[in-house]
Formats: C-alpha cells, sequence, structure tokens
C-alpha cells in the first residue's frame, strides 16, 4: 500500500471500531464479502440456479431449403429442411434440452396462410420427423399464421386490418392440425383476443383434452423481432404489429393479458421479449402460479452475437449472465437461441 494511504486506512478502521457500532447491526459486524471470498461459496449462497431443464430451443423448418441455410442476423442459427434435421435432434437430445419449438417456412403463402393447417404442412411434417426421431423430446409449435400469409399479418386481412374473430376459427384449426400430426404443446403467438379459448375449446371437441397450451401472453410490438422476421420471412408487407401486439411502455396491461389466458385455459404463461421486460415477468411470477416463460428472442441474440465477433464482450460470460437474469427475474422456462450453448457450459461446471 503506498504509505500515503496508511494514516487515511488506519483513521478509517479506529473510527469504526468494534466499540462505537454495536456488534450484529450492520458494519462492521456485518460484513456481506464474508460469503463472497471463494468460488466455492459462493456457489453454496448462489440464489438463482440455472438449469438445462428451463431451456427451450427454437428451430426453424423451411420447405424452400435442402441444405441447412445459415440466417445472416442470426449466426449459428438455421432455416432447416425436414430431411436435415436429424443431426440437430440428436445433438439437442445429447446435451439434454427437453424441447424444441417450431416455426415453419412455407414453399407457398397464400391470403389465408392455408400451409398453417394443411396436414402436409411443413411444421406438420416436421412434428412427424421429430417425434419419430426422438420422442421423448418434447414439441412445441408457434401457432401463428405471418409465415403463412402473403401480407405476413398474424391473421385474416380485411380492408388493412387484421381481423379477430375470423381468425380465430384458423388458429384453432392450425393448432389442431398441429396437436394431430403429434404436437405435445401448441403455443399460439399472435395475439388476438379469445385465442386461447378458441384453441382449449377446438383441442377438446376433437380428443386433445390432454395438449397443453403455451400461451405467448403478453407479447409486446418489439423492434427485437427484427432478426426474426428475416429468419422466419414473416415480415408484415404493410403497417406493423402495433394494433394486436401489446404497447411496450405498458405493463399493467401484461397483467390483464395474462390473466384472460389464464381465464381461458392457459396451462403456461409467457413474457417476450425477456430482456427489456424483466419487470413484466417479475410482475407476472408474483402474480400467477402458473408455469412461466420468457422469450429471448432473435434481437437479444442478434447484439450479443454481433458484440462478440467483434470482440467487444465475452459471449460466454455474457450470455449465462444473460440467462441468469432471466431466471432470476422470476421465468420457470427461457426459449433461446443460446440453448444448445448454454447446456454445453453448464455441463462443464
Ligand atoms: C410470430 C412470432 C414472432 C416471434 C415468435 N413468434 C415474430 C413476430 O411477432 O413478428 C419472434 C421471435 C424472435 O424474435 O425470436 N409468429
Amino acid at each position: 500500500m503506498p504509505g500515503d494511504l496508511m494514516p487515511l486506512v488506519s483513521r478509517a478502521v479506529s473510527e469504526s471500531s468494534p466499540l462505537a457500532i454495536a456488534r450484529g447491526e450492520g458494519f462492521p459486524g456485518r460484513r456481506l464479502r464474508r460469503l463472497r471470498r471463494t468460488e466455492t461459496m459462493r456457489r453454496m449462497v448462489r440464489e438463482t440456479r440455472l438449469s438445462v431443464d428451463q431451456f427451450i430451443y427454437p428451430l426453424f423448418i423451411a420447405e424452400t431449403v435442402s441444405q441447412p441455410q445459415e440466417i445472416a442476423s442470426m449466426p449459428g442459427q438455421y432455416q432447416w429442411s425436414v430431411n436435415g434435421l436429424e443431426r440437430e435432434i440428436e445433438s439437442i437430445v445429447t446435451l439434454g434440452i427437453p424441447a424444441v419449438l417450431l416455426f415453419g417456412i412455407p414453399a407457398e403463402k397464400d391470403e389465408l396462410g392455408s400451409q398453417a393447417y394443411h396436414p402436409e404442412g411443413i411444421v406438420q411434417q416436421a412434428i412427424r420427423k421429430i417425434k419419430a426421431l426422438a420422442p421423448n423430446l418434447v414439441v412445441i409449435t408457434d401457432v401463428c399464421f405471418c409465415e403463412y400469409t402473403s401480407h405476413g399479418h398474424c391473421g385474416v386481412v380485411v380492408n388493412g386490418e387484421v381481423q379477430n374473430d375470423a381468425t380465430l376459427r384458423l388458429l384453432a384449426q392450425e393448432a389442431l392440425s398441429h396437436a394431430e400430426a403429434g404436437a405435445d404443446i401448441v403455443a399460439p403467438s399472435d395475439m388476438m383476443d379469445g385465442r386461447v379459448g378458441a384453441i382449449r375449446a377446438t383441442l377438446d371437441e376433437h380428443g386433445f383434452s390432454q395438449t397443453p397450451i403455451l400461451a405467448y401472453s403478453a407479447k409486446y410490438a418489439s423492434g427485437f423481432y427484427g432478426p426474426f422476421r428475416e429468419a422466419a420471412e414473416s415480415a408484415p408487407q404493410f403497417g406493423d404489429r402495433r394494433a394486436y401486439q401489446m404497447d411496450p411502455p405498458n405493463a399493467r396491461e401484461a397483467l390483464r393479458e395474462i390473466a384472460l389466458d389464464v381465464q381461458e385455459g392457459a396451462d403456461m404463461i409467457m413474457v417476450k421479449p425477456a430482456l427489456a421486460y424483466l419487470d413484466v415477468l417479475t410482475r407476472a411470477r408474483e402474480e400467477f402460479d402458473l408455469p412461466l416463460a420468457a422469450y429471448n428472442v432473435s434481437g437479444e441474440y442478434a447484439m450479443v452475437k454481433a458484440a462478440a465477433r467483434n470482440g467487444w464482450i465475452d459471449e460466454r460470460r455474457i450470455t449465462m449472465e444473460i440467462l441468469t437474469s432471466i431466471a432470476r427475474a422470476g421465468a420457470d422456462l427461457i426459449i433461446t437461441y443460446h440453448a444448445k450453448d448454454a447446456a454445453s457450459w453448464l455441463s462443464e461446471r
């Protein structure tokens, strides 16, 4: 220690002597650094534990590719063909990841998104293939229309507006066709009012009362979906999604959205995106007992990848910090493009 600091230090020590402050009521009796001294001790008192059991890995299945096609804005993520899935599924299973979330990119799009509920649609084929390859891997399907419609909106469009009630019937049909193909869980992401109830009723009527619904309950109209729309070829051809997805400044409204989904029969709820909405996640955790998922979306992933590629951040450290923060905020499940990397890092420790 430099000599000129010594008088300062000894004065600080004598002013905070044990006699001056009652023991046990704060410094110097209380020293929170005691439990931070060694890695082993830190490990013992850690409040949040990340586990591979929490991860859900999104997969893009495209009818338009025969070889895996890397997505430019999402390094390490690919559009897969149904036949090219084998090794990818094997590596997901080997890493211990319990579930995948499927998105389909059809060859043909039309006004009503009819490939979304076609029994031989791209997602339906992918579900059957994955269940044959790995029967215990949980297959969750994204139930929405934006990847399937020529206009890129999440429902039926009349006079430039997405029609809520007309969309419900088609969404229910889409969810049913996923269940018929073997999906374990269906996850509506369209943000139409009443969709959870409509899907629940249709599934029940057709013998799928055992198929859970993971509702994208609080899904915001977010700039963080940019890279996904490239990956899923689902950008709206006119306008935006602000008339159905939530307005980012609203948190109380998110709780109302979740409450309605729970009332309509959701088995699990979701907040999306994750990082700019950790407060919403925490409030959802406090108010609801259902399993709560967070979607660590494409833009969040792309920012980490871009900065890491530039050597500006430590990818592993930041990824684990981000995933831990999502769990700490209250998520039980984390949908993340980092799932494979994180699973392998967790298994190293
Ligand atoms: C809609 C859907 C979107 C995402 C998941 N489901 C995009 C959107 O609403 O525009 C975004 C996921 C991501 O950004 O990673 N089917």
